[in-house]
């Protein structure tokens, strides 16, 4: 299953981006979803509707075309281990100086098919069935060289079988256990204060989590306080337990919550700062677009 790229459509989009960096106003960008990482804007075009990842500024070709080679075979290893993933493609262009600025781009698929909104609406038994194909898909999948993460709202179910949408920073592990992915690149919008600190010593425990099955179940259910539907946490642990080695609780689900919410929210906190500090101080455009306040 593929789809053409709207070449022209997408620059028109990327001209409005660089407006709303430049002018600070993206009230002229449709917004899909806010991640941790990425801003995933919707592209209506005569031919359909498109979710846009923008992804961030490669400095020079070569590391584009190593990223595009990593994320290829991501998706390749995806359909391997029996996981359906929405189907994605890059779409970019140079800047001036080398540098390339990229989109991972996918069909927009039904907002109303998103897992954390039909864990909202949907009956419990709903929920519980979910949750059976959900652990199934992780079991398959997750391997040391092989990582997912899960969050409810990366996965959307369409006729009964879960989608993966989240798809923009492979997870995969070399033979040394070195993230494939241009890790510093990737944190390129953390603040330079941040910056070094995160590399040498967080991004190992960021991604180590998802290359284990309990690492990505842990991730899940504390995401779960995130979207405000903790109430299904003992449900799943009852499904989930017995088949784990070494269960896992809902005090372990909430500490594991409030560690990682507020390792985001500092960092959401000093981006902010260091907007402030270009915008004010540098008279520089911030060159990021920032989710707003998320409610923990
Ligand atoms: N193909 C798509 N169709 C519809 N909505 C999408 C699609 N991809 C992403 N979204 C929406 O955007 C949100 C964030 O996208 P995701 O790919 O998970 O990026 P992030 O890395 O920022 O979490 C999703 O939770 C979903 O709400
Ligand atoms: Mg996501």
């Amino acid at each position: 299953m593929s789809f053409a790229i709207p070449h022209d459509d997408l620059q028109a989009l990327e001209d409005r981006v660089q407006a709303a960096l430049r002018t600070t106003d993206d009230s002229a960008l449709d917004v899909l979803g806010y991640g941790e990482v990425t801003l995933v804007l919707k592209l209506t075009t005569p031919h359909g509707a498109y979710a846009c990842k923008r992804l961030p500024v490669f400095p020079t070709l070569e590391r584009y075309e190593r990223y595009t080679s990593t994320l290829a075979d991501y998706l390749e290893k995806l359909e391997q281990a029996g996981i359906r993933a929405a189907p994605t493609r890059l779409w970019h262009e140079r800047l001036s100086g080398g540098r390339i600025v990229a989109y991972c781009v996918q069909e927009a698929l039904p907002a109303e098919r998103l897992c954390s909104r039909l864990l909202r609406d949907q009956p419990q038994s709903w929920a519980v069935d979910f949750f059976k194909r959900f652990l199934d898909h992780v079991d398959r999948a997750v391997t040391p060289a092989f990582g997912l993460d899960a969050q409810a709202s990366n996965w959307i179910d369409l006729d009964g079988e879960l989608t993966y949408l989240d798809v923009t920073t492979p997870l995969l592990r070399d033979d040394q256990g070195r993230e494939r992915l241009d890790v510093p690149l990737f944190l390129t919008s953390l603040p330079w204060v941040l910056r070094d600190a995160v590399r040498l010593t967080m991004s190992k425990s960021i991604f180590d989590k998802f290359y284990s099955s309990r690492g990505v179940l842990l991730d899940f259910l504390g995401n779960l306080h995130k979207e405000r539907l903790e109430k299904l946490i003992p449900l799943f642990l009852e499904v989930a337990n017995p088949r784990l080695s070494a269960p896992i609780t809902a005090q372990e689900v909430a500490a594991y919550y409030r560690g990682d919410a507020r390792m985001w929210e500092l960092i959401q906190r000093l981006r902010k700062a260091d907007r402030f500090w270009h915008r004010n101080v540098l008279r520089l455009p911030y060159p990021f677009l920032l989710p707003p306040e998320i409610d923990r």
